[in-house]
């Protein structure tokens, strides 16, 4: 049933999938996310955590989540549907399909505000309007920034617009180009950074904090942040690298692919958190500081580094680009379904999507503002999608899928898939069987026991 479909819009061969998959997967996730839940969760046992979750769940997932798209050929739900039933099980299963789908969108929902701010901190930088701030000043900013709603929602609105343009445009075209000049560009501004951070008196303090392994940091609550963070990063469970993976051609490798995009999503967050952690050392300031932390922190190193304010409108600038080529990725799962199942244009899907997108985030957005105080269990709106979706939804999803694959689906569908040596692939299922399912659960239920919301 999937043969006598029309052709599906293809990758031009792995590269385009590989640009398009680091593309959803390095982002906010890799340079605002990672150093500030890091520096919540009390530093290197986080970040080992994070690196077995990697591994353990989230090199097995993807090759999982790569294979479901190119065989089932759609978008997740279309893709479990036609996966369960091309192996006589229960279509139940594509509820798995409903929930990335859902995530996916929730996950945008609050991302597009966190790339505004990455918008406004760009053009704060171009105005030099930081420049002479102290650590003091850089809080009051971000307090400043985020109190007035029509700043705020400005900016998340011009994300959520250049998003719908971009997906409405098309996959060939909108999404490929722009990550084969942007990711090489966000490197080189990294290593700039770190190099700077060598000599600015805090490098020390940070690596003690990212590498020194201190097992009574390590909180259960800490390691289900650490394993949600691994989905979120490599943007699992949430239909982004499901969906295009069914836009992979059939002879592409799904192995090196995904080693490929996981080895660049961690490289981008382990130097992003080189190049971040000096600059918080050597001001003085808490790594604690929550989701403010890189734009409090940042611009105080670009402003007493040389040449400081154009490699800060650089540095934002592919922040901005990254955040883009994530935020596109999870609307593609949304619009390939309404595309496909309800007869309607691309373009007419992604602006649809937009403007249910832009009234859920506008309530995210209220967080920071004037619905400071709409709390529930003293969490915001805004929290509470991040909480849902890392927490809960991601890993869940998670380990809905490596069941499905490794049990259920007949054995043959995922090894045809896949095409990898007999090793390998006697590897991944025993990842997918027991590593994966089995650290799910228990760092699951861990954090359960204590759960404190
Ligand atoms: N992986 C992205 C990041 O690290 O910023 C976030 C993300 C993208 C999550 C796409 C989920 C998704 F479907
Ligand atoms: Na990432």
């Amino acid at each position: 049933m999937t043969t006598n479909e029309p052709s599906r819009t293809q990758w031009l061969g792995r590269w385009g999938f590989v640009m398009a998959a680091t593309g959803s997967a390095v982002g906010l996730g890799n340079i605002w996310k990672f150093p500030y839940m890091t520096g919540e969760y009390g530093g290197g046992a986080f970040v080992l955590v994070y690196l077995a979750c990697i591994l353990s769940v989230g090199v097995p997932v993807m090759m999982s989540e790569i294979a479901f798209g190119r065989r089932g050929r759609g978008s997740p739900v279309d893709a479990f549907r036609r996966l369960v039933t091309e192996s006589g099980r229960s279509p139940l299963w594509s509820v798995l399909g409903w929930m990335a789908m859902l995530c996916g969108f929730m996950i945008l929902c609050f991302y597009v505000v966190v790339a505004g701010w990455s918008f406004s901190y760009l053009w704060k930088m171009l105005s030099g309007s930081l420049a002479g701030s102290s650590v003091d000043d850089m809080a009051a900013i971000f307090g400043a920034n985020n109190a007035n709603p029509w700043n705020l929602g400005g900016w998340s609105t011009l994300v959520t617009v250049l998003t719908m343009v971009i997906v409405g445009k098309g996959v060939q075209g909108g999404i490929e180009r722009s990550t084969s000049w942007m990711m090489p560009g966000m490197v080189v501004m990294l290593v700039i950074m770190i190099i700077y951070g060598m000599f600015s008196g805090g490098f020390a303090d940070a690596l003690t904090f990212l590498f020194a392994f201190n097992a009574s940091e390590l909180s259960s609550e800490g390691m289900l942040a650490a394993m949600g963070h691994a989905f979120f990063t490599l943007s699992l469970a949430s239909g982004a690298i499901l969906t295009y993976g069914s836009y992979l051609p059939k002879h592409a490798s799904i192995g090196r692919t995904t080693l490929t995009v996981a080895v660049a999503d961690t490289l981008v967050a382990l130097m992003a958190g080189l190049a971040i952690f000096p600059a918080i050392f050597a001001n003085g300031m808490q790594p604690d500081s929550g989701p403010g932390l890189i734009f409090m922190s940042l611009p105080l190193a670009f402003q007493a580094m040389p040449f400081g304010q154009l490699f800060g409108i650089l540095f934002f600038i592919m922040l901005a680009m990254a955040a883009l080529t994530s935020s596109i990725s999870m609307v593609e799962a949304t619009v390939s379904w309404l595309t496909d199942n309800a007869g309607i244009s691309r373009r007419g899907a992604s602006w649809s999507t937009g403007i249910v997108l832009w009234v859920i985030s506008t309530l995210a957005m209220l967080s920071f503002n004037i619905g400071s105080d709409w709390t529930l269990l003293g969490m915001h709106f805004f929290d509470w999608l991040d909480y849902l979706t890392s927490r809960l939804m991601m890993p869940l999803g998670g380990l809905g899928m490596v069941l499905l694959a490794g049990f259920v689906l007949n054995k043959h569908v995922m090894r045809d898939e896949l095409g990898l040596s007999p090793r390998v692939y006697a590897l991944w299922l025993f990842m997918v069987r027991y590593v994966s399912p089995l650290g799910i659960l228990v760092i699951f239920i861990n954090a359960l026991g204590v759960a404190s919301v």
